[in-house]
């Protein structure tokens, strides 16, 4: 090994331990270690070399390679460890400060009041059941007494689909949730207990209609059901929801195919004794009473359409405006304003995704 190269390692090592950053550093391994540095040149002169010389030089020549190389690496995890500690220390992070005002969503007032119906029908014992909204004729109609040349279909403004379904049924959105009495009672039987939400359709639109809303629909069937226990239902129901003993409610008698008798039900804005109970569009004249519920003792035919004994089941079913029920209980008093999706409308209507609604922390959601 000459003088020469004993002093250029050491040059290469003292300006490797100076490389202040990556960039020096790897001018220093171009320099050295490149195709044309100064090691990789000395690594070729090996080839010229007799075998004895080669003897001699070859291990050398690779010591010095390999320490170059060393000094690298160690001044390289230096560098980087530096580089580590400056960013730590200048992204210092105060996890004891209050957490930044982040967008927040709300729970939408349609929501809220779905969970707050199943809270309050799971205590009585009805479990949540589900349908298509793309519904076949039989399901929306037929099956519930209404047949194809039945004057009750032309009440219900239904969007049909131009084709028909595989086994060559009509498809349709279902324009009520009573479709869901079917499905159960084929799927389960009886006795069965469910309540089902959901979208329902229909082509219809002014300030109390849309043309997509919600309804529940209510199905118990069981031996010896009777129009009492719908009654007592109903009230419990109702009262639970408005959250007051107070509540006035309007039996009338009504007509559904899918039911006999039939008892629709509406609900007063006030009193017995004149004091507003629920908020909304109460004091418009002739606006004493909303019209919330559909509902009855289940026609036999339909049990029998579900494929049930109606000598030995019984039931009674109601399907509940989703949209009304909110209206009432939140005081909006324009139903299209819940589909716009306007921020403010939600922010101001909506309720908190914290605040889940059970009976022992009251069903209403507070503000
Ligand atoms: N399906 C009826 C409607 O949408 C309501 C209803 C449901 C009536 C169940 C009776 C029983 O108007």
């Amino acid at each position: 090994m000459t003088d020469t190269n004993e002093s250029k390692l050491a040059e290469a090592l003292a300006a490797i331990r100076d490389a202040s950053d990556a960039a020096a550093l790897d001018a220093q391994r171009v320099t050295a270690l490149g195709k044309q540095g100064w090691v990789s040149q000395l690594l070729k002169t090996l080839g010229g070399m007799s075998p004895e010389q080669r003897q001699s030089e070859g291990p050398r020549i690779q010591s010095i390679r390999a320490q170059v190389s060393d000094a690298i690496v160690a001044r390289k995890s230096e560098i980087d460890a530096a580089a580590l500690e400056a960013q730590l220390a200048s992204e210092t992070l105060d996890l004891t400060l209050p957490a930044p005002d982040a967008p927040r969503g709300s729970v939408h007032p349609v929501s809220q009041v779905m969970d707050e119906l199943a809270e309050i029908f799971a205590d009585m014992g009805f479990s949540v059941a589900t349908g298509p909204e793309i519904e076949d004729d039989w399901h929306n109609f037929t099956a519930l007494n209404m047949a194809e040349t039945h004057p009750a279909r032309a009440m219900h403004d239904t969007f049909y689909f131009p084709d028909r379904d595989a086994e060559g049924n009509r498809m349709l959105l279902r324009t009520h949730t009573s479709p869901v009495q079917i499905r159960s009672m084929v799927a389960q039987g009886a006795p069965v207990r469910i309540i089902a939400p959901g979208r329902v359709y229909r082509s219809d639109s002014d300030a109390t209609h849309t043309p997509m809303f919600h309804q529940i629909e209510g199905l118990v069937v069981d031996e010896g059901i009777h129009l009492g226990h719908l009654k007592w239902t109903l009230e419990t129901f109702l009262k639970a929801f408005f959250e007051r003993d107070d509540i006035v409610l309007r039996l009338r008698p009504s007509y559904f195919p899918f039911t006999e008798p039939s008892v629709e039900v509406d609900v007063g804005w006030k009193d017995v004794k004149g004091r507003r109970v629920l908020g909304g569009d109460g004091d418009a004249p002739g606006h004493g009473w909303m019209e919330l519920l559909g509902s009855g003792v289940i026609n036999r035919r339909v049990i029998e359409f579900a494929g049930l004994d109606p000598d030995k089941w019984q039931g009674f079913a109601f399907g509940v405006g989703v949209d009304r029920l909110a209206m009432l209980k939140y005081g909006m008093d324009d139903l299209r304003a819940f589909f716009d999706g306007d921020p403010r409308w939600l922010a101001h209507y909506g309720f908190s995704p914290f605040d889940q609604p059970t009976l022992s922390g009251g069903v209403g959601a507070r503000a």
